[in-house]
């Protein structure tokens, strides 16, 4: 089948700057939702409607395998639906319509749809949802056999049809020979002067042809982003679902407030502590223990891990078996290898720090390379910029930087060599050396008891 994605609604009632398809649920934008779900399906082409004059979404989602179809105006459902049959290729007999704000639908509920509409020789397929309260959704007209024979808008219902608790979820097969030809046939005298999709099904039993509606397993697929808060409400159960999702899968999880973004992997065996942030393409290895506090966007911890509280570490890696923060900020491109230890309020950027190195307190480690076995002491500064340009410290394996150092860089330090605490080093230290640079101490017998009698 092919797919077709709405996508080109103004979303007036998210209040927002972005389009509506464009908000996230688990860090994923509502429209990649349903363009990963027509993938997941194996549809043949997948055409994504957008509105005109604003291609923020196709720059969002930089997908060369789509097709997009540009909706002039945003005269509803139809009009959308026909803008996307005008720009598919190969004719197929089957068209999948999928609203793009609908983030939870699954899978196997598609293929219950497409096996229905298949055995059924559907003209249309709908699926539809059973509500427990009023949610604004069109409501399914049956007739007295039980047969679906329209889809009424909330709007353009009577009193007695919104009482009606089956209700349209924004899912639909079409024929793709029924679809193209009945296209033409929508007109807009409703509330909302639109073409509405919906009254295609009518269309199709006006002309006698059979049309299937499939009742949602899980109605919690139905839920769908109009406003804000139905945006706060599906990323609450979709994070829900993610920690169930993992913990299933032997991740231990202490408090509820941790959020896993839709692409994160995490091993079994490892242990989030809330309140946690897992973003973008994060993965954690088994042995992992991530204390309260983190964040961690595109980040990747290796096996054995200890993440202490509130760490922000972003496009990052971590191998085996390192120790982090508390309070440690690393920033893009730190790379760090077996059993390194970062301790508090240090921040780390574009920098490769080797096996078994320290850096234990209060710190900037920048455009650096650190060999292994390297210490470095508390209060040291990479000093990597000029006002100008970014500058590299290498750092060789074993050497030892004395506290409150400041390295001013280009600079070297050899393997093994030392630099005395309160060191200003602009020059390359040899192996094996010690460098220091520091005002030669002077002691005056007695001054301060002098001071102190010449005060009372
Ligand atoms: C629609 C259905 C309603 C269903 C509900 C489920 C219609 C007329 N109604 O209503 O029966 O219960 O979804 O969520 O279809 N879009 C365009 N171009 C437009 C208008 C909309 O591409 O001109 C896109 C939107 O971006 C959105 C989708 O179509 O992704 C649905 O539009 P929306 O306005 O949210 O429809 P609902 O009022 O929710
Ligand atoms: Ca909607």
């Amino acid at each position: 089948m092919d797919a077709v994605i709405l996508a080109a609604g103004k979303g007036t009632r998210m209040k927002s700057s972005h389009l509506k398809v464009l908000h996230s649920v688990g860090g994923k934008y509502l429209v990649k939702h349903a363009v990963d779900l027509s993938r997941q399906i194996k549809s043949n082409q997948i055409v994504v409607v957008v509105p005109d004059q604003n291609d923020s979404i196709q720059q969002a989602l930089s997908d060369q395998e789509l097709i997009y179809a540009v909706q002039k105006k945003q005269l509803g459902t139809g009009d959308a639906l026909k803008s996307a049959l005008s720009v598919l290729k190969k004719s197929t007999s089957e068209i999948l319509v999928l609203n793009g704000d609908m983030p939870m639908i699954s899978k196997d509920s598609l293929k219950r749809l497409a096996n229905t509409h298949r055995k059924s020789k559907s003209a249309v397929s709908i699926l539809t949802v059973h509500v427990q309260h009023e949610n604004g959704f069109g409501r399914i007209l049956r007739d007295e056999k039980g047969a679906v024979a329209g889809i009424v808008e909330a709007r353009d219902a009577t009193r007695e049809q919104l009482k009606i608790t089956e209700t349209n979820v924004g899912v639909y097969l079409f024929d793709a020979a029924f679809v193209k030809k009945s296209i033409l046939a929508l007109r807009n005298g409703n509330a909302q002067k639109e073409y509405y999709i919906t009254d295609l099904v009518a269309l199709a039993v006006q002309k006698k042809l059979k049309v299937s509606g499939v009742v949602l397993q899980d109605s919690s697929e139905a839920l769908g982003v109009n406003c804000q808060s139905d945006l706060n409400q599906l990323n609450h159960e979709y994070y829900s679902r993610q920690r169930q999702k993992f913990m299933g899968l032997g991740v231990t999880m202490i408090g509820h407030e941790i959020f896993i973004d839709a692409n994160v992997k995490i091993a079994a065996g490892s242990t989030i502590m809330s309140p946690c942030y897992l973003r973008g393409q994060t993965s954690i290895a088994s042995g992992v223990v991530i204390e309260p506090g983190c964040v961690l966007l595109d980040v990747k911890v290796g096996e054995g891990s200890l993440l202490k509280a509130y760490c922000y570490i972003t496009d990052s890696s971590i191998a085996k078996c390192c120790q982090i923060g508390p309070f440690a900020h690393l920033r893009p491109k730190t790379k760090l290898a077996d059993g390194v230890k970062i301790g508090n309020f240090v921040e780390t950027k574009k920098s490769e720090i080797g096996e078994k190195s320290k850096v234990s307190h209060l710190s900037y480690i920048g455009d650096a390379i650190l060999g292994r076995d390297v210490n470095v002491g508390a209060g040291t500064i990479t000093c990597n910029y000029d006002g100008y340009n970014k500058f590299q410290t290498i750092l060789e394996d074993g050497a030892f930087i004395g506290s409150d150092t400041q390295l001013v860089a280009p600079v070297r330090v050899g393997k093994g060599a030392f630099v005395g605490a309160g060191t200003t080093l602009t020059k390359n230290v040899d192996s094996d050396s010690l460098a220091v640079s520091r005002v030669q101490q002077t002691e005056i017998p007695g001054w301060a008891k002098k001071k102190r009698a010449k005060a009372s």
